[in-house]
């Protein structure tokens, strides 16, 4: 019985070296792993580029006969308003605030006691006329105006290209 007991026993501490031995390894081997795909994950964003896409400078709109007479897009990716006049003529100005660079927004209805169309920085307050020009600051400038051209009828808006006032009008 003794013995018996004492195999058992001798058995049984074996066998629980067997059992830790095999804990030890596949916990080894699971932190092999962990620290394996740690390295893959590394060289993975290693050899990514990190690098932002820059936003193209030149888009379209059109053709123009679809734009409506008195009426402004707004191109959110290059910030930018184009407007086509009451007469059919077209500009474009970008809509980065002059002050500090928050995007502005266009009031048909106007703002701040003007009842024409102006365009308004919600950060601290400047206003522009509907041409870009300052009306109140903080904005120490007018707006950016971009160079418009006609191609295949449709628009071609040149954020890279600014222009002067006399050079924004774009008549068709
Ligand atoms: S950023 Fe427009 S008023 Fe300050």
């Amino acid at each position: 019985m003794m013995e018996k007991n004492n195999s058992g026993m001798k058995k049984s501490n074996s066998e629980n070296k067997i059992n830790r031995r095999k804990f030890l390894i596949s916990l080894g081997n699971t932190a092999t792993g962990i620290v394996v795909l740690g390295g893959i994950g590394v060289t993975f964003e290693y050899l990514t580029p990190n690098v932002l896409l820059e936003i193209p400078k030149v888009f379209k709109i059109g053709p123009i006969n679809s734009i409506q007479p008195n009426s402004v897009i707004f191109e959110p990716e290059q910030r930018t308003f184009v407007v086509r006049e009451e007469q059919g003529s077209f500009y474009a100005l970008s809509a980065v605030c002059t002050h500090l660079g928050c995007t502005t927004k266009w009031n048909d209805i106007g703002a701040a006691g003007n009842s024409a169309a102006v365009i308004s920085c919600p950060c601290h307050g400047s206003l522009f006329n509907k041409y870009g020009e300052v009306l109140q600051g903080p904005a120490p400038r007018t707006l950016d105006k971009y160079r418009v051209q006609l191609e295949d009828d449709k628009l071609v808006i040149n954020t890279g290209e600014k222009v002067s006032e006399d050079e924004m009008i774009l008549k068709v």
